[in-house]
């Protein structure tokens, strides 16, 4: 990494992002069309913002794809998501390999068809030695779920007695956590005007900056990235502290 790296330049250390890409099927249903299309328009949206992220050496995006609710949507259109899924880790991949792109999924993948798995698993696979932008998909995720499945992990140690209860600390749960090992987000952007986390990342969300646009996800664009990220720089972390305690 740079030290001119843009992301970096000026304000805050920016590592990580995250993005709730919300919006994709109103902004179907305003052009009259199936909420499907807009999730296609969603995917390209995707692959220029990841282009952009690249662009700003930006160490890790973490994107919202699929939640453990969503499969509570119509048969019809969970079926068509996952189809693009697939199609999206076919077509893909190649292009963000040769990026030097290391692509990751954090979920309960169990839930996924073989065929989804046997994709997911390549494609980690093939990119896993890459060293540019970590690109996180978070599919059949959730930040209950996350944190449940770290306190199981400990409590099997605890029981094996590899580790003793009185030892388990905030780092233990960290460590267990699915996005382990990685910086924790520093900017959550959520595109399509909700406010509200909706079972994403929770506990490494703790210390992050929250930015909100109405933008639908399908028109969210490179130069909207910046603007949440000129909005990040400009803000004072202050993690506890008072703004005096910061100058000195
Ligand atoms: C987000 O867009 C994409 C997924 C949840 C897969 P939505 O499909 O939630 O779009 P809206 O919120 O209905 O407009
Ligand atoms: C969150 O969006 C999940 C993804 C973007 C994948 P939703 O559209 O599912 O969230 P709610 O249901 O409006 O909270
Ligand atoms: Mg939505």
């Amino acid at each position: 990494m740079s030290a001119d790296n843009p992301t970096r330049a000026r304000g805050n250390a920016l590592k990580h992002i995250c993005i709730i890409m919300d919006g994709n099927g109103r902004w179907a249903k305003k052009r009259f069309m199936p909420r499907f299309a807009g999730h296609k328009a969603g995917l390209s949206t995707l692959r220029k913002i990841v282009a952009g992220c690249v662009e700003e050496e930006l160490e890790v995006l973490t994107v919202f794809a699929f939640s453990s609710e969503n499969w509570r949507r119509p048969e019809k259109e969970v079926g068509l998501l996952m189809e693009l899924f697939a199609t999206a880790l076919t077509r893909e991949v190649k292009k963000l390999h040769e990026h030097n792109v290391q692509l990751r999924v954090i979920g309960e993948l169990s839930a996924f068809s073989e065929k989804i798995r046997t994709l997911i698993d390549e494609a980690v696979a093939l990119t896993a030695n890459n060293d540019g932008l970590v690109f996180n998909i978070a599919a059949n995720y959730g930040g209950r779920w996350d944190i449940m499945q770290a306190t199981r992990q400990v409590a099997l140690e605890v029981k094996t007695g590899e580790l003793a209860a009185d030892d388990i600390d905030e780092d233990t749960i960290e460590q267990h956590l699915a996005m382990s090992g990685l910086p924790e987000p520093d900017l959550f952007i959520r595109t399509g005007g909700e406010k509200r986390i909706s079972n994403f990342i929770l506990w490494q969300l703790a210390y992050c900056e929250f930015y909100f646009t109405d933008i639908l996800w399908p028109d969210f664009n490179k130069k909207m990235l910046i603007k949440a990220i000129d909005s990040f720089h400009a803000r004072q972390r202050r993690f506890g502290r008072t703004g005096e305690q910061l100058k000195e």
